[in-house]
């Protein structure tokens, strides 16, 4: 089969950043389904893991492991065939998925998924409005639900929450998420198309998030808050979080940070700090590991109810290497508004 990998970690411009490969056939094992992929979205993680480890291209750190490798971790496509203990679902059903980041991603024309991790995609949208979701929308739902303890239900309903990077792609499905759980969204954003992004995704506050924070809360009357989640630079939003975080609120970052984050601040308000990974459960097998399925059939289903939309805001063409390098290029620029997707492959 064909797929889009490389053997050696190098800069997005070099001509072997990208390679087609002719790969083996995959079989299934028994929790397995064998996916023919449709189309796929690119993440910062697939830019992250392809990046130079040394400046020298021919460094032994630049070198892969297991060679090739397969990038892509979000995809919508046909289940083709399925292991002996897959129970969910059977050959022919359409799923949507990010996977597993210790396997062979999805910039394939198969691939191979534990059932545990994979939902039914949504039927009212197409494939490439699909594949924007399944990453972004696991590491929004698992910040907000399973981290900063937030009900989905709208038990909270009122209470403000802060999101900071809100047009990106974890942040444009948050926005959502929090909407439809009836809480006070306060999106952050930067620029004017950003902030219009985050308005007609549902916040009701948009903030600079190269401004000072807390003043512009306070500016719109909010002196805490109960519940803040960092999408994007720690380091630099740490002490903005730490000032407006209420007593016994919750912090939860997916972004780590490069500088030691003083933690004592929080002690005397009781805060706690989460960090979220949308891959500890894949990576580590948990037991809850099968949640992944359940909230990605639930975020299929809110998008056949019309209570979430697509964050795609741009679909770049066939599954290739010229349009794949295009996307990691455009992800390395940091200013994605949504998603871009790919969709259909061509392999070359
Ligand atoms: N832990 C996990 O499981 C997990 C999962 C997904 C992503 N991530 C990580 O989370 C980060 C965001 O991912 P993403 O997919 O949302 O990225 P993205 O789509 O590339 O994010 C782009 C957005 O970041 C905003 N931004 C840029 N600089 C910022 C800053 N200094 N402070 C706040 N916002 C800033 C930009 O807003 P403006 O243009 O308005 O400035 C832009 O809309 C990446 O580092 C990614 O690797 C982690």
């Amino acid at each position: 089969m064909k797929a889009i990998g490389f053997e050696r970690h190098l800069p997005v411009d070099h001509p072997e950043a990208f390679r087609a490969f002719d790969l083996p056939f995959p079989e299934p094992g028994p929790h397995d389904l064998r996916v023919a992929v449709e189309a796929v979205s690119v993440n910062p993680v697939d830019t992250k893991v392809r990046a130079p480890k040394a400046v020298d291209p021919d460094a032994a750190e630049n070198r892969v492991t297991a060679s090739p490798k397969v990038l892509g971790f979000d995809a919508v496509g046909v289940v083709d065939a399925v292991g002996d203990a897959v129970s969910r679902f059977r050959p022919g059903d359409r799923v949507f998925y990010a996977g597993d980041i210790g396997r062979a991603g999805s910039n394939a024309e198969y691939q191979l998924v534990d059932e545990a991790l994979v939902g039914h995609a949504p039927r009212s949208i197409e494939a490439a409005g699909a594949a924007a979701l399944p990453l972004t929308a696991l590491t929004a739902w698992e910040t907000l639900f399973d981290r900063l303890g937030l009900s989905p239900e709208g038990a909270d309903a009122g209470t403000p929450v802060l999101l900071i990077g809100g047009a990106g792609g974890v942040g444009s499905v948050a926005i959502q998420l929090a909407r439809a759980a009836g809480l006070k969204v306060i999106a952050t954003a930067s620029r004017a198309e950003s902030r219009q992004w985050c308005r007609d995704l549902g916040a009701d506050e948009v903030v600079d998030h190269f401004g000072d924070l807390p003043a512009q809360l306070a500016e719109r009357g909010i002196h805490e808050v109960p519940a803040i989640a960092c999408f994007n630079d720690l380091d630099r939003h740490y002490p903005a979080m730490a000032a407006l975080v209420a007593p016994q609120g919750r912090l939860a970052s997916i972004v780590g940070n490069k500088a030691p984050l003083p933690f004592q601040e929080l002690r005397d308000k009781s805060v706690g700090f989460f960090w979220e990974y949308m891959f500890t459960r894949p990576r580590f097998d948990t037991p809850d590991k099968h949640r992944q399925g359940e909230i990605l059939d639930r975020v299929a289903t809110m998008i056949d109810e019309g209570r979430l939309r697509s964050t795609r805001t741009q679909t770049l063409g066939a599954i290739n290497v010229d349009n794949l390098r295009a996307a990691h290029r455009l992800l390395e620029g940091g200013r994605m508004i949504g998603k871009l997707t790919l969709a259909g492959f061509d392999g070359a």
